[in-house]
């Protein structure tokens, strides 16, 4: 698949969830998907019952295109979004990067998306999951920082009826100014907006410091957050292979193997500081099941993937969930 498309990453991507969302208009190969890949590792987090503790990041299925196959792929959640409340493009191609000796992507998509509302007629037609939903709720790239709270509050009122869990996404380093509605003050009115019917559960960046990441559990424990998802991609370099030297240079967040340690860190921190009492997605370099152990040892009680994903395929999703009761 890494050679579809000249060799860009996005054309890639793209074929692949046009591939899976034609598979998922056919039962009968999603019951031998599931046949294969299909783990039973039940846990319950938040109120919500998990098949198993694997679940696919956000940004790999923001539209919702290809619902049915994630969970036969082995997915025991999936997380789509991040929507906005407005339709956008996000930035100019190409805006995602490989870095295979690094076993790593860079990326800047910027929120491309079609929008809250067609989402949520996706939604409406396709009917319900068999795993459990998350949505992630970003700003709308032409609304201002000071109206970011309505925005969000819009995009949810649309789609909180077909959401298990909502995640505020504040952490994507490639909206200008998004980070910094994980200052207290923001998040604050954020989460008063939307803490409510659903569990909603608050993403960081792993670029934060730890005084900053203090501040943000304050507010999510003070403001009944369901949960942290920790990390979104970083803004660092380090970790990378000379190899990939020239692509290092490319703008935007950094995610996979580079991103596995500070991202374990992150969790160990959130755990720590909030005396377990809120419940983390570990995130951010899972590239195999010995990874997604010290996540768990670090305190998260649920995983997602993404570029591990990318590089190693469904197998990956059946080997961490199997591995995971250690
Ligand atoms: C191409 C790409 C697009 C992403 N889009 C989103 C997004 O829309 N919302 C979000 O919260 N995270 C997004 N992420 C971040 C991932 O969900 C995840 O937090 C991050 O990549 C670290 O996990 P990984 O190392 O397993 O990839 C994106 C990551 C990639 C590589």
């Amino acid at each position: 698949m890494f050679r579809i498309g000249g060799g860009d990453a996005e054309s890639a991507h793209e074929w692949t969830l046009r591939r899976l969302a034609w598979l998922s208009r056919r039962p009968t190969v999603l019951a031998a998907l599931r046949r294969r890949y299909a783990v039973s590792a039940p846990t319950t987090v938040f109120g919500l019952r998990f098949p198993n503790p694997v679940g696919l990041a956000a940004g790999m299925d923001k539209d919702g295109l290809a619902l049915p196959a994630w969970p036969a792929l082995g997915f025991g959640f999936v997380e789509v979004g991040t929507v906005t409340r407005h339709p956008q493009p996000g930035n100019e191609r190409p805006r995602l990067f490989r870095l295979p000796a690094s076993k790593a992507l860079i990326n800047r998509m910027g929120f491309n998306n079609q929008g809250a509302q067609a989402l949520a007629d996706r939604l409406a037609a396709s009917g319900p999951l068999r795993v459990p939903l998350g949505i992630s709720l970003g700003k709308s790239k032409v609304t201002p920082l000071e109206d970011a709270v309505a925005d969000y509050l819009a995009s949810y009122r649309v789609l909180r009826q077909y959401g298990d869990y909502f995640a505020v996404n504040v952490s994507s380093p490639n909206t200008p100014g998004l980070r910094a509605l994980q200052d207290r003050d923001h998040l604050e009115a954020l989460l008063t907006a939307l803490v409510g019917e659903k569990p909603i559960l608050v993403k960081i960046a792993p670029d934060l410091t730890d005084h900053a990441i203090a501040d943000a559990l304050q507010v999510c424990l003070d403001r009944g957050a369901a949960g942290v998802i920790a990390t979104n991609t970083t803004l660092r370099r380090d970790g990378l292979s000379p190899a990939d030297a020239a692509r290092a240079e490319q703008a935007g967040g950094l995610s996979g193997r580079p991103l596995t340690e500070r991202a374990r860190q992150v969790v160990a921190f959130v755990h720590k500081e909030t005396g377990g009492k809120l419940p983390i997605i570990g995130v951010g370099g899972i590239m195999d099941p010995d990874d997604a152990a010290r996540m768990r040892d670090a305190g998260a009680s649920l995983v997602q993937l993404y570029t591990g994903f990318v590089y190693r395929g469904p197998g990956l999703v059946r080997r961490v969930a199997q591995g995971w009761r250690g």
